[in-house]
């Protein structure tokens, strides 16, 4: 397995990219989009299709967020499944949500073709299967609901083909790529089109004033824009509406090796909650088995090894023994109150647009963002926009909004409650831990050599407190999801600011 510390390998990372460099002057353009992942390598390239001037900036490198830390199925199945969707949104928005799916997926095969891109891309079968049987219900539910949204071809079975599980739901023509390859590929494509790709350069004010966008990098330039696209999996231009909406959740990836024809070549996903996702990686001698799930919400608890661990049990029940681990890592991903991502114009705003809530299914969800903010900015409407509004409010989801956001208030009251520990000599290397300094509660974390890193626990977005992440050795903010790391860096938002430092 590859060392836990720091933030951990995904076993994608090992592709190549090509470098941005980072801003160093003001700059003009039609389009400016913030975040380099799959949703604003995207949205670059929808625009820039359209004839605008783009560019693209990212406070890290290019492809360095969740994409690269995904699991990459690309299906067209909701993870909350489509009898939820209908139950919360209608048949008419589920509808719109499936076709919407089913062409985020199209879109990544045809760039991949026009473009040349070598991702690995191939059409595959999704299966959704009953861990039990007592979940058979809930999935001949799901196929009537899974037709009803467009699924013409799903098909009702006894079982997982070849293994002992509930019923399962066989749905055809899904598809799974190399998300690093396809991303590596797709902004080489992007940089020779014009578009202009800078890394390391955080943005971190939105303005918008008389039709006219400015944002403002953390190093001081200025970039004015007629059109601004926040596609940062978290949105960095907004400070509270969206995030009340959506929920942070880590979720836990191993892959280990398979021999060649002992699972084959499909999408599978159970119906636990949380659900275990489970793909292939085909390599050369033998495959590699990618398995997921063991979510938990974001800062909540600490046991990221135990989760791995708790994996590979069940992948090992359910697929026989596996070779020894070869990657280990974890993300984050953000579910939105009621079963659909938000995608569109910024609620407020004429010309800032906004991606985020990507769920288990971020992908082809960053992809029909994609599609829809530049056609609401183009054409002024899109038939999927209504589906995918950030401005929306579902009553239906109202208890789902209530559970969320109950956690935020507990969070914040542990301001004044003691430490995890007594005092900083209790604190061993690779460590973190919260505790009361000088009458205020800080986060220390004492590395591998003994030093000491001590930051305030106060998360710089809205002052929730942070907990030690030993998986990842950073602080998570359970609230909306900031991740800082043991420097106090911000390594995810919303938090635009660092954990300001404190003294032993
Ligand atoms: C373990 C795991 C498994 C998953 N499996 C699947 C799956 O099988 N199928 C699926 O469809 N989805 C899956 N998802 C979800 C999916 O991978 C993500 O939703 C998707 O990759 C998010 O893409 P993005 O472009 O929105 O965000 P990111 O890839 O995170 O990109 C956002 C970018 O914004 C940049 N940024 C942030 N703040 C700023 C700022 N202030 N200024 C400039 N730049 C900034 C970041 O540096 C980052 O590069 C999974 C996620 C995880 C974690
Ligand atoms: S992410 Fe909002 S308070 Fe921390």
């Amino acid at each position: 397995m590859n060392a836990i510390g720091e933030l951990s390998r995904s076993l994608w990372m090992e592709a190549g990219f090509p470098r941005g460099r980072a801003l160093a002057g003001n700059l003009e353009v039609d389009v400016a989009v913030v975040g380099a992942g799959i949703a604003g390598l995207s949205t670059a390239y929808e625009f820039a299709r359209l004839g605008r001037r783009v560019a693209v900036f990212d406070a890290g490198t290019i492809a360095g967020g969740m994409t690269a830390r995904t699991s990459a199925h690309l299906s067209y199945e909701s993870d909350d499944y489509y009898q939820e969707l209908i139950r919360l949104r209608g048949e008419d928005e589920a509808r719109q949500y499936f076709q919407s799916q089913k062409a985020a997926v199209d879109r990544i095969e045809q760039i991949a073709l026009r473009k040349g891109i070598d991702c690995d891309f191939a059409r595959v079968d999704g299966y959704l299967f009953a861990s039990g049987a007592s979940d058979n219900g809930l999935i001949e539910k799901e196929r009537e609901a899974a037709m009803r949204a467009g699924f013409a071809d799903v098909t009702l079975l006894e079982s997982l083909p070849g293994r002992a599980t509930g019923k399962a739901l066989r749905f055809p023509n899904q598809a799974r790529f190399h998300p690093l390859k396809y991303l590596s590929g797709l902004a080489t494509a992007l940089a020779r089109g014009g578009v202009a790709l800078y890394e390391q350069t955080r943005i971190v004010s939105f303005r918008e004033k008389d039709g006219q966008v400015t944002l403002q990098s953390a190093g001081g330039q200025t970039i004015r824009a007629g059109v601004a696209v926040a596609a940062t999996n978290s949105p960095v231009n907004d400070f509270v509406a969206i995030h009340t909406k959506q929920a942070p959740y880590r979720t836990y990836v191993f892959a280990a090796p398979v021999a060649k024809g002992t699972v084959p070549d499909c999408l599978f996903w159970d119906t636990q909650d949380p659900y275990h996702y489970v793909r292939l990686q085909p390599r050369q001698e033998d495959d590699l088995l990618i398995v997921g799930g063991e979510d938990h919400k974001s800062g909540v608890v600490a046991d990221g090894e135990l989760r791995i661990a708790a994996l590979r049990d069940w992948a090992e029940e359910l697929f026989g023994p596996l070779g020894e681990t070869e990657f280990a890592w974890s993300g984050q991903v953000y579910e939105p109150v009621d079963a659909v991502p938000f995608a569109g114009r910024n609620p407020g705003n004429d010309n800032i647009y906004v991606i985020t809530g990507d769920s288990g299914e971020g992908l082809t969800t960053g992809v029909a963002g994609a599609i829809i903010v530049a056609a609401l900015a183009q054409q002024g409407q899109c038939p999927w926009a209504p589906v995918y509004d950030p401005g929306r409010k579902t009553v239906k989801a109202l208890g789902e909004f209530i559970k969320e956001n109950a956690g935020v208030a507990k969070d914040m009251a542990q301001h004044l409650t003691g430490g995890e520990v007594a005092s900083l000599a209790d604190i061993a290397p690779g460590q973190g831990a919260l505790l009361r300094l000088h009458g205020e509660k800080v986060a220390a974390y004492r590395d591998d050599d003994g030093r000491l890193h001590i930051v305030s626990a106060s998360c710089s977005h809205a002052g929730c407190v942070v907990h030690f992440n030993p998986f990842e050795r950073c602080w998570d903010c359970p609230c909306h999801g900031s991740q800082f790391g043991t420097d106090g860096q911000v390594l995810a938002g919303p938090a635009l600011k660092p954990l300001a430092s404190r003294q032993a």
